[in-house]
């Protein structure tokens, strides 16, 4: 699933060269939205232009889950449309609004593991990024479904891709925090597996940083002497009030994605409120 040649493909980066990854998450595309909301195919297209701009010396974007608002096949088709504008490589993971058969009837070439899950791994030299799938269904049941999910079957896979990369740092990259990140609702529908996850995301010592969406909200931090980072979407963010229990509840404050910066030794993380800042502007100004 990717729509460019790059350093990815090439490989004309050196092995242990610094990669740059943009993280998209949380897109939550639907083709119709109430007045008065923002509309997830106009803030996807203002991001999609901005990264073209700023960074289209990046190896990799990662859109991390939530990519459409119910899970139906015109949302697919409508993202799949507007990632022809991109000029970068992607690949699309998947969150709790999400549908695994929609959505694979729709991106056909999307990669799954031995038990199709939307699961995969990608060797950017010195680097393993690690993208899994949270998504508890099928069956769709709500308001379970809503929590994150990690079962036998994708924890043993994660095992052997940590345990085969060997020397490798790798990033993990999930919908689902597998811990809890302070808002009382989202904390609810977090991953339920979080214990086993753990247990064998650590078991190797190579887990250099875990990657999330779904709290629609910048946070970082660490878990049991893990680094992770948690993006805002690219439409509503959730509202800094902590004790609520909805996950319904959102603002329009500006829009963003993720920036990585990673090689063996580092993971530099910066976010990009791509609406605010005129870039172009700037750049006329210094250049
Ligand atoms: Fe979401």
């Amino acid at each position: 699933m990717a729509n460019a040649a790059s350093a990815l493909e090439t490989g004309l980066k050196s092995e242990a060269a610094m990669r740059k990854i943009i993280v998209f998450t949380d897109t939550h595309m639907e083709p119709d939205v109430a007045d008065g909301k923002l509309h997830p195919d106009v803030q996807l297209a203002k991001g999609i232009e901005h990264v073209n701009a700023h960074n289209g010396d990046a190896d990799l974007v990662i859109f991390c889950g939530d990519l459409t608002d119910v899970g139906d096949i015109k949302s697919y088709q409508m993202l799949q449309a507007r990632l022809q504008d991109l000029r970068l490589p992607y690949k699309l993971l998947l969150g709790n609004h999400d549908r695994r058969d929609n959505f694979l009837s729709v991106f056909e070439d999307a990669e799954t593991d031995r038990n199709g899950f939307v699961q995969q791994v990608i060797d950017m030299g010195d680097l393993r990024l690690i993208l899994l799938d949270t998504l508890n269904a099928p069956p769709y049941d709500y308001p379970k479904s809503h929590m994150g999910r990690l079962c036998e079957k994708r924890l043993a896979w994660l095992d052997e891709k940590l345990e085969e990369a060997a020397h490798k740092p790798c990033i993990i990259f999930m919908h689902h925090p597998p811990h809890d990140t302070g808002f009382v609702g989202m904390d609810i529908i977090k991953l339920l597996d979080g214990e086993a996850f753990y247990e064998v995301a650590t078991r190797y010592g190579n887990l250099k940083h875990i990657v999330c969406g779904h709290v629609h909200r910048t946070i970082s931090g660490s878990h049991r002497g893990v680094p992770f980072s948690v993006f805002k979407s690219t439409v509503g963010q959730m509202p800094m009030i902590f004790d609520v229990a909805s996950t319904s509840v959102e603002v329009n404050e500006p829009s963003a994605y993720g920036i990585l910066f990673a090689d063996p030794q580092t993971v530099l993380v910066q976010t990009e409120d791509f609406e605010l800042t005129d870039l172009s502007a700037v750049r006329k100004l210094i250049e």
